[in-house]
């Protein structure tokens, strides 16, 4: 297993580009299975998560023509298979995604239930009743969500009892071809529900409201092909942001949406950082200062992310005063913080709180990441300890960062890559 050997103490400085969005690459991928016409996917990243959605579609029949800047054409009428297995699964828990556009196209889907994981059970029971309450037909047995449906599915009012945003996008692929209209209430905010519903418009699809709370879905008989550019990466954006404040840098970050990262961005203000914004671009500047500890909770969008918690706890860790973070949207988050400790943070976890005390540094040690973020998380604090730390385990990071290594150096890291 491949680890990464960061030596810390080095302020971030330089300017990096942002790859397309994964939690909106993933979705757009799985919209191809809604038509037998090419649909072209631009500014796709190059990550672990991606390739896995590429085979699983490879694995139905689908053979996705990839260029070297990674624009993928998919045609997926060669489809012979309708089955997700779960040795896909298993690693991506967004395979999930091909089961509504499956169901709407072609009637049938079989699904490998995806288990618990390192942040909490994470259950897809809204995927399952929302698709049955439009008609579908579907057991869970021997593991697998088998679906399958005679004719269309019906447009139905659909209200999810927790904002999902994988939940969300599966009834909205699916009711792009249902028979009549579909209302999702209490629908993910999310901006890559809105990249997705942005998508499947170009794919023909007759939607309103994405990016509010209510979508309203008119369904169609078919959808066409299309070329659609992925919004760029917020969530990746925001962790060079905070590993820049949390190192005293200066950096800025091209290709990129401020618009989409307003909590993330008053945050950092609030932790010293001076921040500079274009339509297009974000340059943050610590003026060589240690940061301020912030307080913050997670929750749906608008709010806070949850895919942002654990950076911003590592820049806690060496900040100034005390802050509190708290987790309400997985139940199970806090994986890093014990690796963190053994680096010298001073921080408890009080049910779904942390509550972190800056401390002047931490030390390199070595240490495991669990998931995708709090690995993210790990490599910041590395790269603020004294010493070397080696984070083992990074093939968790390669499924959500694009070339993290080659970005750390240009903004003047030492890191490296250990091959195992
Ligand atoms: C997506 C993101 C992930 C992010 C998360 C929350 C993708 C591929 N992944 O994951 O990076 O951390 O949103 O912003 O886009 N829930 C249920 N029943 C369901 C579905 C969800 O109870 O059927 C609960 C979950 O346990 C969780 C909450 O809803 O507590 C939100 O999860 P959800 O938005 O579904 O997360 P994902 O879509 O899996």
């Amino acid at each position: 297993m491949d680890k990464l050997v960061i030596d810390g103490g080095i302020s971030l400085n330089g300017e990096i580009r942002i790859a397309g969005a994964k939690n909106s690459a993933l979705p757009i991928l799985a919209a191809t299975l809604l038509t037998d016409d090419t649909v072209t996917i631009r500014n796709l990243p190059h990550l672990y998560d991606i390739t896995t959605m590429l085979e699983l579609l490879g694995c139905m029949g689908v053979e996705p023509v990839v260029d070297e800047k990674m624009n993928v054409e998919v045609n997926t009428s060669t489809i012979r298979d309708f089955n997700a297995p779960y040795d896909l699964v298993k690693t991506m828990r967004a395979s999930i995604l091909v089961l509504g556009p499956l169901l709407a196209h072609h009637g049938k889907a079989d699904v490998a239930l995806p288990g618990g994981c390192a942040i909490g059970s994470r259950p897809v029971n809204l995927h399952i009743t929302a698709l049955e309450k439009m008609g579908a037909d579907i057991r869970v047995e021997d593991g697998y969500i088998k679906a399958k449906m005679e004719g269309r599915l019906k447009g139905a009012h659909i209200f999810m009892d927790v904002s999902t945003v994988t939940g969300t996008e599966n009834v909205l692929m699916a009711a792009t071809l249902a028979d009549g209209q579909t209302i999702i209430e209490n629908a993910a905010r999310e901006p890559e529900v809105v990249d997705l519903a942005e998508c499947l418009i170009a794919m023909g699809a007759e939607i309103r409201g994405h990016g509010t709370d209510t979508i309203i879905v008119e369904g169609k008989e078919k959808l066409h092909g299309c070329s659609h550019a992925v919004m760029p990466d917020r969530i990746e954006t925001g962790t060079y942001l905070i590993a820049a404040a949390a190192t005293r840098g200066r950096i800025k970050l091209k290709d990129t949406r401020p618009d989409i990262l307003e909590a993330v961005l008053s945050k950092l203000e609030e932790a010293g950082a001076d921040i500079r914004v274009g339509e297009d671009w974000i340059e943050l500047d610590m003026h060589g200062k240690r940061p301020r500890a912030v307080s913050l909770r997670t929750a749906p969008y608008p709010a806070f992310p949850t895919d942002m918690q654990a950076q911003f706890t590592a820049m806690n860790a060496v900040a100034s005063g005390s802050g509190s973070i708290t987790e309400t949207v997985f139940e199970n988050r806090f994986m890093h913080v014990h690796e963190m400790i053994r680096m010298g943070a001073s921080m408890e976890v009080q049910g779904n709180t942390v509550l972190v005390t800056g401390v002047p540094e931490l030390k390199g040690a070595p240490v495991m990441a669990t998931d995708l973020r709090a690995s993210a998380s790990l490599i910041i604090a590395a790269l603020v300890a004294k010493n070397q730390t080696v984070v083992d385990r990074i093939y968790h990071i390669d499924r959500g960062y694009e070339c993290i290594e080659e970005k750390m150096q240009l903004l003047g890291a030492r890191i490296r890559r250990l091959p195992g």
